[in-house]
């Protein structure tokens, strides 16, 4: 059975979802199968992690085995160098035609702040040493404006958020006609997100999180593609209280990290490209975590100072306006 939370805009979203950052196309054409195949009914995807198309082609072959569009719930965002009014239906457009669709569930504008766009490879403008080209002139609201016309027009179901800060989500609330549905930001036990989490309770905006795991894999992958080392890194998947809450329900810890943040009422969507752990990471509903487990793990929270997406390592990038994290700067 899929458990779904009621969106603003009247859809359903289910609140397990498969992520899939870093997933190479031919890896991820196989997780989304496994993952449709074992219950999974939303996948979630950007512009930005170019696999779209091997999404697309999942589908396509779950479609023709007879499975239903309406069931599935497909989430996909509009890139950072895309983020300008001019730009959202081009984009938008490319997406359904990658997924094979004629309608997004879910349409996010993925960072508040912006690149310039190379208009003839349709991907980030770069500087000689390959970092992006920063775009001053970026304005969340009017590109607000054409979300709100994808919805409109039928391309978009829901329209919500990512990676926003408070005040930039109460200036789109403020300002919209379609309200935001949907937020996703970096949530895991390390960095709980309290407060915004309450901001989206008072407006009925549905929180997802992103990195539920910890994203165990983000660190090399900073160093390899950005030459960019955090000074620290969780390892939530071997921390000693997360281990003993685990063994007490002979669960996984992983499965621990991800019930908790169900019991909070929290979407989430964990990326694997391994079938045995897509099973896992999904096989959340025959357990609870008790009120004491649940103080446990709230206590791990480190709020801001566990976050692991700074997007520091795009060069510059704390000089744009619409930074998000600059009072988090030293
Ligand atoms: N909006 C944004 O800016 C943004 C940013 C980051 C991520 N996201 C979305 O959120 C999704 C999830 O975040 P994430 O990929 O950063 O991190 P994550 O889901 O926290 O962790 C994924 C990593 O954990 C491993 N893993 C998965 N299940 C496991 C298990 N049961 N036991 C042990 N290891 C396990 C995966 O490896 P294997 O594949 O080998 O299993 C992968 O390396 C992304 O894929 C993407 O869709 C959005």
């Amino acid at each position: 059975m899929i458990h779904s939370v009621r969106l603003l805009s009247g859809y359903d979203m289910p609140t397990v979802g498969l992520g899939t950052w870093q997933a190479k196309p031919e890896e991820i054409e196989n997780a989304v199968s496994a993952a449709l195949e074992c219950g999974y009914r939303h996948i979630d995807t950007a512009t930005n992690y170019n696999n779209e198309d091997a999404i697309g082609r999942a589908l396509k072959k779950w479609f023709e085995k007879g499975g239903a569009r309406e069931e599935i719930f497909i989430t996909t965002k509009l890139p950072h160098f895309g983020n300008r009014p001019s730009d959202v239906e081009k984009f938008i457009n490319l997406s359904l035609e990658r997924l094979g669709l004629d309608y997004l569930d879910m349409y996010l504008i993925h960072m508040p702040f912006a690149f310039k766009l190379d208009e003839k490879t349709l991907t980030a403008a770069t500087h000689e040493d390959g970092s992006y080209i920063l775009d001053f002139d970026t304005n969340p609201l009017a590109v607000w404006k054409e979300m709100e016309k994808q919805v409109k027009s039928g391309r978009a179901r829901s329209i919500g958020l990512s990676n926003f800060n408070e005040e930039q989500i109460t200036a789109i609330w403020e300002s919209a006609q379609v309200k935001p549905s949907n937020l996703q930001v970096e949530l895991h036990a390390y960095m709980q997100q309290k407060s915004i989490r309450e901001l989206c309770k008072k407006y009925n905006i549905i929180v997802t999180a992103y990195s539920p795991l910890g994203s165990p894999a983000a660190k090399t992958h900073f160093r390899t593609k950005y030459n960019y080392d955090l000074d620290t890194f969780p390892d939530l998947l071997n921390h000693p209280i997360i281990l003993e809450i685990a063994t007490r329900h002979k669960k996984t810890t992983a499965q621990v990290l991800l019930r908790y943040l169900l019991q909070l009422g929290i979407v989430i969507i964990p990326k694997s490209s391994s079938s045995e752990r897509i099973k896992l990471n999904i096989d959340l509903f025959d357990f609870a975590l008790t009120e004491e487990d649940m103080t446990l793990l709230s206590d791990l929270d480190k709020d801001v100072h566990g976050r692991i997406f700074n997007f520091l390592f795009f060069k510059g990038v704390q000089d744009h306006p619409h930074y998000p994290f600059k009072s988090e700067l030293p």
